[in-house]
C-alpha cells in the first residue's frame, strides 16, 4: 500500500467547526468538575477538569498529535506554503473556500516535493495548516469554543486564561514562550481588525470578523513580558429578548416595559460594571423599536448587530500617526448623526465628552439608548455631572430610565441579572435625584418584583394622549406574549424578530395566534397578581438609591415574576442547538 496522499482528487476535508453544542452539567463543587467536548471536529477538543496539583481549574486543549517525523512534515509544507500563498487574498475568502484552498494547496506541495505522507498523518497536519493559515494559530480551538466569554493573553511565559460562560475563570494550557512569535500574532490580530500596529503605535482595539472585540498591546518590552491581547467573544448573532428570558437574566415583565418605552421614544441608559451584559441587554432590547424607524448607531468598536434594516452603523476612527490627522471621534460622529435626523441614535457606549451631545439629542427629541459605566444610579449622575463630562443636572431630566446590569452568583453559578430599573422622576439643579424603581431583582430568592406605578408610564401617556390604564393593559398583553414565546421555545433571532414586528403591525392577530386574547385581560391579570402569597411582596427590599417621590403611589404591591427556572443556557442562535435541558414547565402563565 502506497504511504502517498492521494492529490489529483481528494475527498472532501473532514473538518467541522461548528460541532453539537453539549449540555454542561452545572457542577457547583469546582473541584469535581471534569468534563469534555469536541471544539473542531473531529481534531480538538477540551478537557476541563481540576487541577489537583495547581488547586486550580485546567481548560486543557488536546490538539492531534504528531511525532518528530510529522512535526518535521509539517514545518516543511508550512514554509512552502507560506511562501506560495497570498495572505491576503485568502482571509478575503470564506473559511470553507479557504480549508478546500489550503487542502489543494498542500497536496500539490508534498507531491512536488515528493514528501511521504499516509492520508492519516496528512488529515492531522492539515489540522495545524489550517489553524496556522485560516485560523488564528493556538487560540482557534478557544475561538471555536461556544463557552467562552474572554481570552486573556498577559505576555510569554505565562499561561493563556479565559472565562468561561459555565465553569468561569480558569487557566489554559497555551503559553507563548517567545516574544517574537506572540508579537507577530498580534500583527496577525490587528491585520484580521483591518487595523495596524506598530512600536509607534502599539495599542490595538478592533474587531474581528465573528464580532468579537480585541485589544492588544505590541511591545517586545521583555521586563513586561511583552505583547499581550484580550479577545472579548461574541455569539455571531445577537442574544434575543426571549434568549436572556431563557438565561433568566430578567423578567418578560421587564421587557414589557421597554418595548412599551421605546414604542414611545423614550430615552433609556443602560449602566454596570465591566462585562456585566449591557451590551447584550442593549442589543436585546433594540429588537422592540419599530421597524420603520430609523435608527443610527455609534461606537467605538463595533459590538451592536441590530434585527432590522433601517439602520445606520458607524464607528469612531483613531488616528493614524501623529497629529491626529483622520481621527473621526464619537463626539463629531454623534453631532453628525442628529444631522441625519434619525428616530433612535444608539451610542454602544458613553464615557466622555459625547455624553453631551447625546443628552442636548435627547431634550430635541432624538430617543436614545445607551451604555454607561457605573453600578448605581447615583454613581452615574456623579459620573455626568463631574468632568470630562460635566452635565448641566436638569439636562439630567430627559433621561427615562437606568437599567442596572449586575454579576450575580446564583447557587453558585455566576450569572447576569438586571438587578433594577430606576426611573429618573427629577434631577434638581443640585444634582440631587429623584427616582422610582419599578422594577427590582431579589437576590434571595433570585425573583423579580415589579409594582404598576411607572412614573415613565405617567409621562408618556400626558405625553401621547393615553390614559395609564391603557398603558397598563399593553404592558400586561406585551409581559403575557413574551412569556408565551418563552414558554414555546420561540427565541431564535429571525422568529422572535418576525413575531415583535409583526406585533407593531397587528397585535390583535398575533395575540390570537397565540391564544391570547386582547380583550377582557384586567381581572384575569388583576386576579393573577392577587393570588401571589402577600409575604414573599414584603420581603422585597426598596433599593437605597436616591430619594423615593414625595408621594408614595397607591398601588405599591410588588408582583413576584414565575418562579419556574428554567433550565439550562437556551439555545445558541446562530446553530439553533439546544444546551442544556429543554425545560418542561417553563414559566408560570400570567392567566394561571
Ligand atoms: N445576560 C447574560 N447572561 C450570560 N452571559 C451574558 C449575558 N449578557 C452578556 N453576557 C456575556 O458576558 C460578556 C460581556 O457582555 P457585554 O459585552 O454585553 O458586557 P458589557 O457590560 O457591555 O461589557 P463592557 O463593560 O466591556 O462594555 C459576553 O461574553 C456576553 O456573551
Ligand atoms: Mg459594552
Amino acid at each position: 500500500m502506497s504511504k502517498k496522499v492521494i492529490t489529483m482528487n481528494p475527498a472532501r476535508i473532514d473538518i467541522n467547526l461548528n460541532p453539537t453544542i453539549p449540555a454542561l452539567p452545572k457542577v457547583a463543587d469546582k473541584t469535581k468538575i471534569n468534563v469534555r467536548y469536541t471544539l473542531i471536529a473531529p481534531y480538538v477538543s477540551v478537557h476541563i477538569y481540576w487541577d489537583k496539583k495547581q488547586g486550580e481549574l485546567m481548560y486543557k486543549v488536546e490538539e492531534p498529535f504528531l511525532n518528530e517525523e510529522e512535526k518535521k512534515l509539517l514545518q516543511i509544507i508550512e514554509t512552502n506554503l507560506g511562501e506560495m500563498i497570498n495572505v491576503n487574498v485568502l482571509v478575503q475568502k470564506t473559511t470553507e473556500s479557504m480549508i478546500e484552498y489550503i487542502d489543494k494547496t498542500s497536496r500539490l506541495l508534498i507531491s512536488e516535493l515528493d514528501l511521504e505522507i499516509s492520508e492519516d498523518t496528512y488529515k492531522r497536519v492539515f489540522y495545524y495548516l489550517f489553524r496556522d493559515f485560516v485560523g488564528l494559530n493556538e487560540i482557534e480551538p478557544l475561538i471555536r469554543d461556544y463557552f467562552i466569554e474572554d481570552i486573556e493573553c498577559n505576555g510569554v511565559d505565562t499561561p493563556v486564561y479565559l472565562v468561561h460562560r459555565v465553569y468561569r475563570n480558569m487557566k489554559t494550557n497555551i503559553n507563548y514562550k517567545n516574544i517574537d512569535k506572540l508579537a507577530s500574532f498580534v500583527e496577525k490580530l490587528a491585520q484580521r481588525t483591518g487595523k495596524y500596529v506598530s512600536y509607534a503605535s502599539p495599542l490595538l482595539d478592533g474587531s474581528l470578523p465573528d464580532g468579537s472585540r480585541v485589544n492588544a498591546t505590541y511591545t517586545k518590552d521583555i521586563t513586561s513580558h511583552g505583547p499581550t491581547f484580550t479577545i472579548r467573544k461574541f455569539t455571531k448573532i445577537p442574544w434575543t429578548p426571549i434568549q436572556l428570558l431563557d438565561m433568566k437574566t430578567l423578567s418578560p415583565e421587564m421587557l414589557a416595559y421597554f418595548w412599551i418605552l421605546l414604542e414611545h421614544k423614550a430615552n433609556i441608559l443602560i449602566a454596570g460594571g465591566t462585562a456585566s451584559g449591557k451590551t447584550t441587554l442593549l442589543n436585546a432590547i433594540a429588537f422592540f423599536i419599530p421597524p420603520e424607524s430609523r435608527v443610527v448607531s455609534i461606537e467605538d468598536t463595533r459590538e451592536l448587530n441590530l434585527p432590522r434594516e433601517n439602520w445606520l452603523p458607524s464607528v469612531a476612527r483613531t488616528a493614524l500617526g501623529v497629529g491626529k490627522v483622520g481621527e473621526v471621534d464619537l463626539f463629531s460622529l454623534l453631532k453628525n448623526s442628529f444631522r441625519q435626523n434619525p428616530d433612535y441614535v444608539i451610542v454602544g457606549e458613553v464615557r466622555g465628552k459625547e455624553a453631551f451631545v447625546l443628552f442636548q439629542g435627547m431634550a430635541s427629541g432624538h430617543s436614545s439608548i445607551s451604555t454607561m459605566h457605573a453600578d448605581s444610579v447615583d454613581t452615574l449622575v456623579k459620573r455626568l455631572e463631574t468632568p470630562p463630562i460635566e452635565l448641566s443636572p436638569t439636562l439630567m431630566n430627559t433621561l427615562d430610565c437606568v437599567a442596572i446590569m449586575t454579576h450575580a452568583v446564583v447557587e453558585k453559578q455566576e450569572t447576569r441579572k438586571l438587578r433594577e430599573v430606576v426611573e429618573v422622576v427629577n434631577v434638581d439643579s443640585k444634582g440631587t435625584a429623584m427616582t422610582n424603581t419599578p422594577f427590582v431583582w431579589n437576590a434571595r430568592e433570585d425573583a423579580f418584583y415589579f409594582k404598576k406605578d411607572s412614573k415613565v408610564f405617567e409621562k408618556l401617556a400626558t405625553k401621547y394622549g393615553l390614559t395609564i390604564e391603557e398603558l397598563n393593559l399593553e404592558f400586561d398583553r406585551r409581559a403575557k406574549l413574551l412569556y408565551e414565546l418563552q414558554k414555546r421555545g420561540i427565541h431564535g433571532f429571525d422568529q422572535a424578530q418576525q413575531i415583535i414586528n409583526q406585533y407593531h403591525k397587528n397585535p390583535v392577530e398575533v395575540l390570537a395566534s397565540f391564544g391570547l386574547s386582547s380583550e377582557g385581560e384586567e381581572e384575569v391579570v388583576q386576579q393573577q397578581y392577587a393570588q401571589q402569597p402577600i409575604d414573599q411582596t414584603q420581603q422585597v427590599q426598596q433599593p437605597q438609591m436616591g430619594q423615593q417621590p414625595a408621594q408614595q403611589p397607591t398601588n405599591q404591591q410588588q408582583v413576584p415574576f414565575g418562579q419556574q427556572a428554567p433550565q439550562g443556557m437556551g439555545q445558541q442562535p446562530d446553530q439553533g442547538q439546544q444546551i442544556g435541558q429543554p425545560q418542561q414547565d417553563g414559566f408560570q402563565q400570567p392567566t394561571g
